[in-house]
């Protein structure tokens, strides 16, 4: 009986992160160490969040993996090497003398359950949640409390970022074995109470190349890849840094657009070349541009990760007005009330002014839907046993 032989789970939850400065490029595959540093706003969990439930019991007789329901392979080479990390933690632990029990599920056999409480399809980076998940609640169950940034790191480098809140940097490192390619928090959540962050979700496809195939050719071809990680970044690190300590909005806007297009140049520049945006994501840009000029000043900003949804940064005054000149540029095609989801934004009228200098055709249904969110906290774990997605026998609860 199940209950004789108790298992040990463990269930946490990480956040989405989201790059102001892109990592982009690798300089060794096997590790995960990219050719510049990175830095990240941690975006909150109450809206978007992976969690996962990790059990082990001498019971097991394999390690398993399901990801939204559905068994995975645990043979994939980058869980494997996230499992094998924190298991080398682990057994250096125990033998620095620590006798914590946790320690002897080191023989042990691992089932893994993990789920996102948004679409994987809506093409947000549930990958980097779910290997700061992943590394996060091992590290739990295998009483590991050293840095994670290797386990994350070793599953998708953008992960590493994702095991802290606030604003967060990825030092690139030196040494060869990466054991100085670090994540660290540059400011805590509380840091910049009046930033919001809107994803704008304007396709669901599946993409066309995926990030570790894209930057792989961008390394191999683009010169001027290898241009921004030498001589633009290192300053733009720095720069970006001041920014966030010092509440610098328009500052910290302009280099985050400045940033994201001279990624998506390094795309262009890549032979054959690559293209993530759509143009959906140029009208975006459209827009956050005559915004700001409408206004004389800097007020919002836009990202783009490896896919067309635009991450717009804006403090919070400036969000209800920027809402409806998104609803003006792109009417709801559907349902009106769906369009705007996560935090509470009130209605406002847009001036004639503004229409008049977003000077747009509408294009109905290009932006499907707005999340709402603000910067969040790093990972969490749930005490309450209710929260395991693993029931006593060590297989998926079944979705309530
Ligand atoms: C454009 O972390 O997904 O989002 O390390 O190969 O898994 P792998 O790549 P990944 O790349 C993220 C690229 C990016 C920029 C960023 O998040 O910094």
């Amino acid at each position: 009986m199940a209950s004789e032989k108790p298992i040990v789970a463990v269930t946490c939850t990480a956040p989405v992160n989201i790059a102001v400065i892109k990592y982009w490029g690798k300089r060794d595959e096997d590790l995960v160490l990219p050719i510049n540093s990175s830095l990240s706003v941690t975006l909150h969990q109450d809206q978007l969040k992976t969690t996962t439930t990790a059990a082990i019991s001498k019971d097991f007789t394999e390690d398993r993996i399901w990801l939204n329901g559905r068994e995975e392979d645990v043979e994939q080479p980058r869980l494997q090497a996230c499992l094998r990390e924190i298991r080398r933690l682990a057994r250096k632990r125990r033998s620095a003398g620590d006798e914590d029990p946790a320690a002897l599920g080191l023989s042990y056999k691992v089932h893994v359950a993990s789920v996102n409480n948004f679409p994987t399809a809506a093409g947000l980076a549930s990958s980097a949640a779910g290997y700061a998940c992943l590394a996060y609640t091992l590290a739990q169950v295998y009483g590991v409390e050293s840095d994670l940034s290797e386990v994350a790191r070793r599953g998708s480098g953008s992960a590493c970022r994702s095991l802290y809140g606030g604003f967060v940097e990825w030092q690139m490192g030196e040494r060869a074995d990466g054991k100085d390619s670090i994540a660290r928090q540059v400011a805590p959540e509380s840091h910049w109470p009046e930033l919001r962050v809107l994803i704008l979700v304007v396709s669901a496809e599946k993409k066309l190349t995926g990030s570790t195939a894209g930057m792989r050719t961008s390394v191999e071809t683009s010169p001027l890849l290898r241009f921004r990680a030498e001589s633009v970044v290192p300053a733009r690190m720095a720069e970006m840094a001041r920014c966030v300590q010092e509440r610098d909005f328009p500052g910290f806007a302009q280099l985050t657009m400045k940033d994201s297009n001279q990624f998506h140049a390094t795309c262009l520049d890549t032979f054959p070349p690559i293209s993530y945006l759509s143009d959906t994501s140029r009208r975006v840009m459209l827009l956050v541009h005559r915004f700001n000029a409408h206004h004389g000043r800097t007020k919002v900003a836009y990202t783009f990760d490896a896919g067309p949804n635009a991450v717009v940064f804006a403090l919070h005054d400036t969000v209800p007005e920027f809402v409806a000149a998104v609803r003006h540029c792109f009417p709801p095609e559907s349902n009106g009330d769906k369009f705007l989801k996560g935090l509470p934004v009130p209605p406002v009228p847009l001036s004639d002014e503004l229409k008049a200098a977003l000077d747009v055709d509408p294009t109905p249904g290009g932006v499907k839907y707005i999340i709402a969110t603000q910067v969040g906290p790093g990972p969490q774990i749930l005490e309450d046993p209710r929260a395991h997605l693993l029931g006593p026998d060590g297989l998926p609860k079944p979705a309530a």
